[in-house]
């Protein structure tokens, strides 16, 4: 959607808000000998709490209030009794609907332990989401937002996954325009405008960049079980600097 009035902010600024109060409660609890179920209920516990509903489960019929994955799976994984483990890399993604407004943000973490070379590709993926929603210009091209992330993926020395992408965002969870891609892309022409509210997630991988679906018809992971990274952030596009739903 584009955002088209100051009603309309506040709204997107509210459902922002929720969704990444939720994603950071549900970070703090991922801690080892929780089940990916418990962890789902934190964040849907705090969704209702506010008033919100999981943005998956309404549109999608998703078995979850929140996505779950545990690498290699990398989206869409499925809460369920799981158990984490110190050491994991691990994503949470939630997206939920407040009054009529969606937000969508999304966040790869380490279980309760530091390991230099994961933290290395969660830098390098929050550094290329950073500056992706700084490309974020009314009037620059779309595909500015996937150079950018293919540059930054390119100079720490990692890929993108090919295949999940961002996203417009506001009265729906996905919405025009849709495959923001992580990559540059010339051949697409299409340019932002003022008020835009869009989702963008960088996917880094140190692998070929390719997803498959699993057996259980939702998680997608990489193709070649390489590990991936992904940050996710629900924006307004204005002529400066965005206005980042998510913080
Ligand atoms: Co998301
Ligand atoms: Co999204």
């Amino acid at each position: 959607m584009t955002a088209e009035s100051e009603v309309d902010i506040k709204y997107l600024k509210a459902a922002g808000r929720v969704v990444a109060g939720a994603l950071k409660k549900m970070m703090k609890h991922a801690q080892p000998g929780i089940t990916t179920a418990e962890l789902d209920n934190i964040g849907k516990e705090f969704l209702e709490k506010e008033g919100a509903k999981s943005a998956p489960q309404a549109m999608y019929d998703f078995p979850g209030a929140t996505c779950i994955s545990i690498s290699p799976v990398i989206a869409h994984g499925i809460p369920n009794d799981y158990v984490l483990k110190e050491g994991e890399l691990i994503n949470i993604d939630v997206s939920a609907e407040l009054d009529g407004y969606f937000a969508d943000t999304g966040a790869s973490m380490i279980v309760a332990k530091r390991i230099p070379e994961l933290e290395k590709l969660l830098d390098a993926t929050k550094s290329a989401l950073n500056k992706a929603v700084h490309a974020a210009k009314a009037g620059a091209l779309l595909n500015s937002i996937g150079k950018t992330i293919q540059d930054e993926a390119t100079r720490k020395g990692y890929g993108v996954i090919y295949d999940l992408t961002g996203h417009g965002i506001g009265r729906k969870l996905h919405d025009e325009p849709s495959n923001i891609h992580n990559f540059h892309n010339p051949s697409d022409r299409r340019t932002l405008n003022e008020g835009l509210v869009l989702a963008i997630e960088p996917f880094l991988t140190t692998g070929k960049g390719r997803v498959v679906e699993k057996k259980d018809g939702w998680s997608l992971q990489t193709a070649d079980k390489t590990i991936a990274a992904q940050f996710e952030h629900t924006i307004i596009v204005t002529k400066n600097e965005p206005i980042i739903l998510t913080l």
